[in-house]
């Protein structure tokens, strides 16, 4: 595959397969590749790293976004994320942020722990004979989390699934205008939920992030409405996908988890894919020049399996040492969650191969149809007879 080939299937809508061979073929034309005129795909590690840490390459806030498409607030998707702190800039980025973090602590997340296991229990107990894990582990176990994270009441779980999956559609780096519909009528769906949550948390406040979030007037209403979506749609699906990505590595690499390999997971079959920056300053990276108002699609997937920075890249290796993928970013817009989806996949994975020691696939897996948030469609499988005294 030459660099025309590679960046043709990164974008075509059927390069959910198997990204890599693609990844590996761009590598070869360095660590920053120029694409067409101002657009750059970059793919190693190092170059990665350094833009996602650099304070002159900033996400494609509200007036990047108003410079560059007339009609983008038409999308209620588009405009939920604009208003989050995904897609903000110091110093709103900084006050959102510093927010959030201050209500989304290391103590929260700890408390987090007995109902992770829980949930875990239950969904487990639940399995019998033949399952698709997707919708009875992978998606239940995140979505109940981050639910019970938000305040949100468990009787309303039911719809998450589908709202967030039509939604997410345009993280991706190109989308369909049915795909696009799709995303603004899901936005406008979520944004009436929240708005109702918001005025009930008001009326009757709880220990919830909802609540601190809606507390004391620091967010605009149109910032506390993006910043949940953010919070919802960012804490499940991915954290979804990591449990699914890390179930088929397993079996298919016959290995018993150990903690660690969940790191090992993220980095070789990354839930997040990409991310993207522009350029406030022109920049030299390695050999190349990058011009003011650049754009970079930045891989994280490729950056991970980068031979200059992993040894045996192409390799699964559950204890591989000093690993740190870029799965969950890196700099002032590092994954928030990131503790949280660690903990759910940390606890989970172990315990449905502690207790289903013969789970097998039942059928070929499909992916969804996905380029960026990259994951399992269902997984089909036997669970064999459990070990029900080890949990
Ligand atoms: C395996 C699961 C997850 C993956 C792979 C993941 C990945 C990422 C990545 C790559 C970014 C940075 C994007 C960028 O720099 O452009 C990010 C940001 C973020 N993630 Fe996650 N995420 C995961 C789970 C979660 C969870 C569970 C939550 C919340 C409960 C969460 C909340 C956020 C938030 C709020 C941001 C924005 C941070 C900021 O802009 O400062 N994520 N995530």
């Amino acid at each position: 595959m030459d660099a025309a080939e590679a960046v043709k299937t990164l974008l075509s809508p059927s390069a959910t397969h198997d990204p890599v061979p693609a990844y590996a073929a761009l590598r070869k034309y360095g660590p920053v590749l120029p694409v067409a005129d101002g657009y750059y795909f970059v793919s190693g590690y190092a170059a990665v790293d350094g833009i996602l840490r650099d304070a002159a390459m900033e996400t494609y806030d509200i007036k990047r976004l108003d410079s560059r498409w007339d009609d983008w607030r038409d999308n209620k998707a588009l405009e939920l994320f604009a208003d989050s702190m995904l897609r903000s800039n110091p110093p709103d980025h900084t006050r959102m942020r510093r927010l959030a973090a201050g209500v989304f602590t290391a103590r929260r997340v700890g408390t987090l722990r007995a109902v992770i296991e829980e949930q875990v229990a239950e969904a487990l107990d639940g399995l019998d004979g033949t399952a698709d894990l997707m919708s009875e582990l992978c998606y239940p176990l995140p979505i109940g989390v981050i639910t019970a994270l938000l305040g949100v009441p468990a009787e309303d779980r039911g719809q998450f699934r589908r709202l967030a999956e039509a939604l997410t559609a345009v993280l991706e780096v190109r989308w369909t205008p049915e795909d696009e519909a799709k995303a603004h009528e899901a936005a406008v769906e979520l944004e009436d939920y929240f708005i109702h949550l918001v005025a009930q948390k008001q009326r009757e406040p709880g220990d919830d992030l909802t609540t601190a979030l809606a507390k004391g007037g620091e967010l605009s209403g149109r910032e506390l409405l993006g910043n949940l979506m953010l919070l919802l749609v960012a804490g499940f699906e991915t954290t979804t996908n990591l449990l699914g990505n890390g179930i088929v590595l397993l079996l298919d690499h016959g290995a018993t988890p150990p903690q660690s390999c969940v790191e090992e997971i993220l980095r070789f079959d990354s839930p997040v894919q990409l991310t993207e920056r522009y350029a406030t300053h022109a920049v030299q990276i390695g050999n190349v020049q990058i011009e003011e108002g650049a754009e970079l699609v930045l891989l994280l997937g490729a950056a991970n399996r980068d031979p200059e920075r992993f040894e045996k890249a192409d390799e699964f290796w559950p204890e591989r040492p000093n690993n740190t993928p870029l799965s969950f970013g890196a700099g002032a817009h590092y994954c928030l969650g990131a503790p949280l989806a660690r903990l759910e996949a940390q606890i989970a994975l172990p315990a449905l191969f502690r207790r289903f020691p013969e789970l097998r696939l039942t059928g070929k897996p499909v992916r969804r149809p996905r380029m960026n948030l990259r994951g399992w469609d269902a997984l089909p499988v036997t669970l064999g007879t459990p070990e029900h005294s080890v949990d």
